[in-house]
This record gives structure tokens, sequence and C-alpha cells, in this order.
């Protein structure tokens, strides 16, 4: 098992990662201040992975409510959020009561959010099940909501106790489901990290053969990245880079998401065209050559991604993107690559630049 801490004072927390962790109850005995456990999970990952979870919260003393919501990301919205509020309060959960949510990145974010409001606030536990949950979501707080106007736009900062990533659910996902974790694998290299890009390069077969010390490597570096950027910007007030970064491709990403209606891409496929986009632009402000270009979409490429954006046209993406929590008095603050592994956020970027980095990654 591989052990990373995310350093927040009081309130810092080990992310665990490993095989064969869902079941062991016994790593998460620690953080339950109370023997209750509301268990929050879907249609689909439910029929797979609860009965280890339950069965090893029970063999420590734990007593388990499930909650059990319809899967998709047209799901992540304000009926489950009460459809958790409404057997929270059923079961009569209390202010002891550990929200636990077992998942990809949908579940993850509706239980933060629960967990985050329900009676002001209760403990909360991320078993992220998806590869996308396992390097991104399930670390650093931020859980919410999307509004029919906009991606994420209801929500909360509320850290978890303990993220525990259990290796061998990755097993099971569907090849697709893979391919769009691994744009935001793929980002922590472009942002941060130009070792693990060339590693990323070398490797991409074998994560896509989901080979498990190759998938629990690329986990353990994604979060120690993630980890870092949190730790020094937890709440993404820093005026220059900080959290912003980890945001690359993501607000031409949503745009697609939003413009095309949530659940038609999948977010690391919105991300991945998003990336694009943004290195598309880098480009055209003379900080990246077409080599970084290439290497970056033959990249995305081999992960099984999508390197052309949704056809919305520039006009619908500008006003989709201008309602993006990036933007700031007015102004359209882009994650841009200055290298390759060095990000930064950039408000100055010409319009018709935007619209031409936009433009060009939607044609052909
Ligand atoms: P998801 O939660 O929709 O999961 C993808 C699909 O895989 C779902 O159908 C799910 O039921 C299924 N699934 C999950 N685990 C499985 C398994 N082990 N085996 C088989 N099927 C499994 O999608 P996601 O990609 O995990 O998360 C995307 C969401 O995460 C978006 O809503 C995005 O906004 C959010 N997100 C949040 C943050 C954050 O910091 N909070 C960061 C990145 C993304
Ligand atoms: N996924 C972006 C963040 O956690 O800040």
């Amino acid at each position: 098992m591989r052990r990373l801490n995310l350093a927040l004072g009081e309130r810092s927390y080990p992310i665990l990662i490993g095989g064969g962790l869902l079941s062991r109850g016994d790593l998460l005995l620690p953080f339950l201040p109370t023997s209750r456990v509301a268990l929050v999970s879907n249609t689909t990952v439910a029929p797979l992975y609860l009965e280890a979870v339950v069965k090893g919260l029970e063999g420590v003393g734990a007593g388990v409510t499930p909650i059990i919501l319809p899967d998709g990301e047209a799901h992540k919205n304000w009926e489950s959020l009460n459809l958790i509020y409404d057997a929270l309060l059923a079961s009569r959960c209390d202010r002891g009561t550990t929200i636990v949510a077992l998942g990809g990145g949908v579940i993850g974010d509706l239980a933060g959010f629960a967990a985050a409001t329900y009676q002001r606030g209760v403990p909360f536990i991320q078993i992220p099940a998806t590869l996308l949950s396992q390097v991104d979501s399930s670390v650093g707080g931020k859980t919410g909501i999307n509004h029919p106007r906009g991606k994420n736009m209801v929500g909360a900062f509320w850290q978890p106790k303990l993220v525990l990533a259990d290796t061998d659910t990755l097993q099971t996902l569907p090849a697709r489901e893979l391919s769009a974790g691994m744009a935001e694998v793929i980002k922590y290299g472009l942002i941060r990290d130009l070792p693990f890009l060339s590693w990323l390069e070398a490797a991409m077969e074998g994560l896509l053969a989901r080979d498990g010390e190759l998938l629990a490597h690329a986990i353990e570096r994604s979060c120690a990245n993630k980890a870092e950027v949190v730790a020094a910007d937890e709440y993404e007030t820093a005026k220059q880079g900080g959290r912003a970064l980890l945001n690359l491709g993501h607000t031409f990403g949503h745009a697609i998401e939003t413009g095309l209606g949530y659940g038609e891409w999948l977010h690391g496929e919105a991300v991945a065209a998003g990336t694009m986009m943004a290195v598309e632009l880098s480009r055209r402000l003379g900080w990246l050559s077409g080599v970084d270009v290439d290497r970056v979409r033959s990249l995305l490429l081999r992960a099984g991604l999508p390197v052309k954006g949704a056809d919305l046209g520039a006009a619908r993406y500008l006003e989709l993107m201008s309602h993006d929590k990036k933007v700031v008095a007015g102004s359209m603050r882009l994650v841009l690559l200055r290298a390759l592994g060095d990000a930064v956020t950039y408000a100055d970027a010409p319009r018709e630049d935007i619209v031409a980095a936009i433009e060009s990654c939607c044609r052909g």
C-alpha cells in the first residue's frame, strides 16, 4: 500500500493507494468518530463493491446505512442531493455519522456536498472507484453539483478525513472511463511534472492494459502533485497560478459539457479536447512550439481521448466560458502553458487568438 499525506494542518489527511483496500474496515475505523456510517453509491457501483465495503465496516463494529443514487453526470443535481438528505433524516443520522462516498467523481462530489451541509457538516471519507476520482476528484475537498446553466456551480469546500483508492476497482471500469481519467493524469505532467509526462509517454499502453503497478504509480504521482498544489492554495485564492492550474483545459471543457448537456461527453473527454485548445492557444502566444503541440496531441490520442472539440461555434464557446468560475471581474483567466510542465494563469490572451484556437481544434 502506498501512503501520501495532504498537509492542511489540523485537517490533514492520508491518501491510501493499493489493491485489496475496499474491505479493510480497519483502515476506516480510526477516522470514524462514532460507529454510524452512511455509505453513498450508485446503481452501477453498488452491485460490484458495496458488499465488500459494508462487510469490512461491519467487521469493525460500524452500522451502515446504504444510500444508492441513480448513475450519471445528469444526476449530479439537487434531486440526488435531496435523496441523500431524505435518507439521512429517515435513518435519523446525527452529527457523528460519517458519510462515505463509494464511486466515481459524481458520487464523490454529491456525497461530499451532502457531508458539508447535512446538520452543518459531518465527517466524510472518499472511496474513489474510477481512475479520474482516484487521481483528482477525491483529493482536495471540492464538492458540489451542477446547475443547468453551469458545471459545478453550487458547492462547498469540504475536506475528507481519508481517501482510500483501491486500484483493483479499475479492473471493472469501462475502457472509455479509464481513458477519461487519463486526461487528468496527463494534466499533472503538462502543468508541473515534465518527468511524469515522459514516464506517461513510455507507460501509456501498459496503463491502458491495466497493469496494477503502473496504475498505482500513476495514481501516486498524480495525487502527490495534487496534494502539493492544494496544500499551497486550498481555496484557489492565489492571484497567480496556485490551485487554478489544476483546471488546464477545464474552462474550454466545461463549455463542451454544458453546451452539449451533461453526460453527452465524459468530463475527462471534454478536458482532453479543452487541453488541446489551451495548448494551441499557448502556441499562438509563442510559448509552445508546433512540436510541443504534436507531442500533447499524440499522447492524448494514444490514451484514447478526443483532441477535436465539439462543434458548438466559437461564439457559443466564449459565451459558455464567460460563465466559468475562473472568470474574475469579467476577465477570462485561462490556464495556459509557458512550456510543457510549466503552467500559468493568464488573463490577457487576445480574443482573436482564443477564437482561432477554438476553431482550429474544432476543425478536421
Ligand atoms: P462518474 O462518477 O460518472 O463515473 C463514471 C462511470 O463509471 C459511472 O457510470 C460510474 O457508475 C461508473 N463506475 C465507477 N466506478 C466504477 C468501477 N470501479 N467499475 C465500473 N464502473 C464504475 O465519473 P468520473 O469520471 O469518476 O467523475 C467525473 C465527475 O467528477 C464530474 O462531475 C466532474 O465534475 C467531477 N470532478 C470533480 C473534481 C473535484 O475536485 N471535486 C475534480 C475532477 C472532476
Ligand atoms: N479539479 C480541480 C481542483 O480540484 O481544484
